[in-house]
């Protein structure tokens, strides 16, 4: 159970992650890799564990008890995701295998039934490549085009050229909610609005924001909402995609098989009612059962005593490696996100990452799946610090150290 007490407790956070509490190449581990993945406190692990160990079943099958106690728990998911997220209904959520996941079955789904020759997709400069390729897939196939919203030097989208861009009359708009790369937090509600006011759809990459901002698809205004578990405390290979109903209603299913059914013969069959459309196949139940109890741990938390803790992280750090010469930060959007990309004067990210690896610090180093982001800003790739609730301003102040011995050895 969370045992975090207001205010924030450090210790007691950290005292929930296990993984933490070890060292790597002999000194105490500093994960600062939590864009990529974050770790999972006890509370998630012990909800896996306990759901196989007392009630794992099939689920929607079965007349029999466990198969009722494992529907029950998959089920109490969705009504708890959809109250997060204040969604319209708890059938506006799907479970899938994650972000990546979501954008291919919208992209599958409504766009191979909505997107025709010569229309307009527009993505933003900022997009990982799990938003970009799929929508490259359908434009291929249909004959559309894709356009790029521009971004200024700090990685802050270009909202004039977007405002401009919308006179197209795209067919849909498909942003990231926080940049993975660059930390950018980007205005969704206000670029939400203005996609609507021209008709478009629009679907939100939520992968960097869910783990550090408390999210309001309704506020917000968009089509499809997608995120990622294991980014957010949870387990991996599970996710959700939330849609407008009226939406999802008019969405063929993507995946045929088992649930999303409502009759079969051999030669047609008709569909099931939202959200089990788009739910083919035995789920990840106990990935379900984690992402909730995920959930739970960070309102237990206070997603936003967290944003504060890593927000207050970053400006520290920040201003650390900007003392260390050659340092160059990519990304100084004004809000931004708990994560810094950066280089040190020649040196290769992973030449950089490889020493700090030895020194017990865990970034990632690379282009981040944002290849075409890299591209733009001139470099092969940075080295990426990102945070999380359980990480320390001590762990900075070794990070910043590590960095500065790590450049002079390769200087
Ligand atoms: N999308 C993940 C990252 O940014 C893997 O590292």
């Amino acid at each position: 159970m969370n045992d975090v007490q207001t205010p924030y407790n450090i210790e007691q956070v950290r005292k929930q992650f296990p993984v933490l509490h070890q060292e790597v190449n002999s000194r105490p581990l500093i994960y600062f890799d939590n864009a990529a993945s974050s770790q999972k406190p006890l509370a998630v692990i012990d909800a896996i564990r306990d759901y196989y160990l007392r009630d794992h079943s099939n689920i929607h099958r079965g007349v029999h008890h466990l198969a009722r106690r494992a529907t029950d728990a998959y089920e109490a998911v969705r009504d708890g995701v959809a109250a997060y997220l204040k969604a319209e209904a708890r059938e506006c959520i799907i479970f899938t295998a994650g972000t990546t996941d979501g954008i291919n079955l919208v992209a599958q789904s409504w766009g191979r039934a909505e997107v025709k020759q010569g229309d307009v997709i527009l993505v933003s400069a900022l997009e990982h490549h799990s938003n970009l390729v799929p929508w490259q897939m359908l434009a291929h196939e249909k004959g559309a085009e894709i356009r790029v919203i521009p971004i200024d030097e700090r990685g802050v989208i270009d909202l004039d050229a977007y405002g401009l861009m919308l006179e197209e009359r795209p067919k849909l708009v498909a942003f990231n909610h926080v940049s993975n790369s660059l930390g950018t937090i980007n205005p969704v509600i206000e670029m939400t609005a203005m996609a609507k006011a021209v008709g478009a759809t629009v679907l939100i990459d939520g992968a960097q924001s869910i783990p550090h901002t408390s999210v309001d698809v309704s506020a917000i205004g968009c089509d499809f909402y997608c995120f990622s578990a294991h980014k957010a405390y949870g387990p991996t290979g599970v996710g959700v995609l939330y849609g407008k109903r009226e939406v999802l209603d008019q969405m063929p299913p993507w995946r045929g098989g088992g649930e999303m059914i409502a009759s079969v013969s051999y030669t047609a069959s008709t569909w099931n009612e939202l959200p089990y459309k788009f739910e083919a196949g035995t789920p990840n139940i106990a990935g379900v059962v984690g992402l909730g109890a995920a959930i739970a741990w960070m309102e237990a938390l206070d997603v936003e005593q967290i944003a504060a803790h890593e927000h207050e992280l970053t400006q520290y750090a920040t201003r650390q490696l900007k003392s260390i010469q050659s340092i160059r930060i990519f990304g100084e959007a004004p809000h931004k996100a708990g994560v810094i990309s950066f280089l040190a004067g020649a040196i290769h990210p992973y030449d950089l990452g490889t020493l700090l690896d030895q020194m017990g610090i865990a970034v990632r180093t690379g282009h981040h799946c944002t290849e075409p982001l890299m591209h733009r800003l001139g470099i092969p790739g940075t080295v990426r610090c990102s945070f999380a609730c359980y990480n320390t301003r001590e762990e900075v102040d070794r990070f910043i150290q590590a960095t500065e011995k790590a450049v002079a050895m390769l200087t």
